[in-house]
């Protein structure tokens, strides 16, 4: 039987903890969607305009051979929708949003995978600065 998984997230200056990320993620099924938070919801998130834009960080996302499908995420109360549109069996999240996404236990299965330790976005940005 065909399992979507689903998974959410900003990719910006893509990682290796993005990457492992998406292939455990991918691991849990046989077709891997990414909604890609668009420009305008990273603000919302997390206060700042990512690096690479939308167009180019749902480029650098869909090309990976573990991702199937993406779509850009523009709000995070459409996830019900996104789920249900996308026909998602399981939802993947990291494990930095614990708990959050409980109430969609009625949609899909919900599965928060472990962070890679010690690498994001923001310390690689706060590196390059130095
Ligand atoms: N992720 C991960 N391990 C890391 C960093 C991110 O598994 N070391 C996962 C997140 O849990 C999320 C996805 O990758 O499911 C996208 O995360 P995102 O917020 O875009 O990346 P961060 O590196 O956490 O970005 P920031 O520093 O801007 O918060």
């Amino acid at each position: 039987m065909s399992k979507t998984v689903i998974t959410f997230g900003t990719f910006d200056v893509f990682h290796v903890g993005h990457l492992r990320l998406l292939q455990r993620a991918a691991s849990l099924g046989n077709r891997l969607v990414v909604g890609v938070s668009s420009d305008a919801l990273n603000i919302e998130k997390k206060g700042r305009l990512p690096v690479y834009s939308e167009a180019e960080r749902t480029e650098i996302v869909g090309s990976l051979r573990c991702v199937d499908t993406t779509f850009i995420e523009e709000s995070l109360a459409k996830k019900g929708e996104y789920i249900a549109g996308f026909k998602a069996d399981v939802l993947v999240m990291g494990d930095d949003w614990e708990g959050k996404f409980d109430a969609y236990r009625d949609n899909c299965e919900v599965v928060y995978l472990q962070r890679t330790p010690a690498i994001s976005t923001t310390e690689v940005i706060e590196k390059i600065r130095l």
